[in-house]
């Protein structure tokens, strides 16, 4: 059985997104497992006078490098992702890059229509940077619009046109991180480009 995180893109205690992260965890518990990991703990980024990356940073990194891939809700703050997703990539892309050729799925719930799809747009964009380098699925979104009516009282979600379209895309992601797995040529030169990148920072 294969075994993801789920990144938990916002601190907020009442959080839609982790409501939906813990929705796949025990709908798709029969496939696979899924860890809910949170951003929390982190101080802000600023490059480190000492190069010492905090130890939480060090945490998620163990827990995502040995997963077999990442499922990341986010919320849309401004059209953006959250400020503390933002600040968690970034202690991930300094010094260590866990999401290296990561398989990550995305998703997101927010209160508008458009259920986050200008800040999926921004976190893929983010993901792509060459000092995180995930692997992102493409053609795909997954967006729960509307979210305060989303859900029943056993934290469900009702719309079984939902449930459906993320059975559908989860099935997608599994076997996108099995074909991820044989597009391993360009991981020597990856690793060495942000060995490079590193190296500017961490002389
Ligand atoms: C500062 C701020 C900015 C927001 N901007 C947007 C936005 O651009 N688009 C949107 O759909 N919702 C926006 N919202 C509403 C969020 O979608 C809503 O708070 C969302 O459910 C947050 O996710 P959560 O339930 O996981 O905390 C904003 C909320 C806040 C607090």
């Amino acid at each position: 059985m294969r075994k993801y995180i789920g990144l938990v893109g916002t601190t907020t205690a009442k959080s839609t997104n982790r409501q939906l992260l813990k929705f796949m965890k025990r709908h798709f518990e029969k496939q696979a497992t899924i860890e809910l990991i949170e951003v929390s703990g982190l101080p802000m980024f600023n490059k480190p006078q000492d190069l010492k990356v905090p130890q939480r940073a060090v945490e998620i990194a163990k827990k995502i490098n040995s997963s077999d891939g990442v499922i990341i809700s986010t919320p849309e703050y401004d059209h953006a992702v959250p400020a503390v997703l933002m600040n968690a990539l970034e202690w991930l892309s300094y010094g260590i890059h866990p999401l290296l050729d990561k398989p990550v799925m995305i998703i997101g719930a927010s209160f508008g229509s458009l259920g986050t799809s200008r800040a999926q747009a921004h976190l893929r964009q983010m993901l792509d940077s060459p000092e995180i380098g995930a692997r992102v699925m493409p053609s795909s979104e997954y967006l729960v619009g509307h979210v305060l009516e989303a859900f029943d009282k056993d934290g469900n979600l009702c719309d079984q046109e939902k449930i459906d379209q993320l059975d559908a895309l989860f099935a997608d992601f599994e076997q996108f991180v099995k074909i991820s797995k044989e597009l391993w040529h360009t991981e020597k030169a990856d690793r060495k480009a942000i060995q490079k990148l590193d190296k500017q920072d961490f002389k």
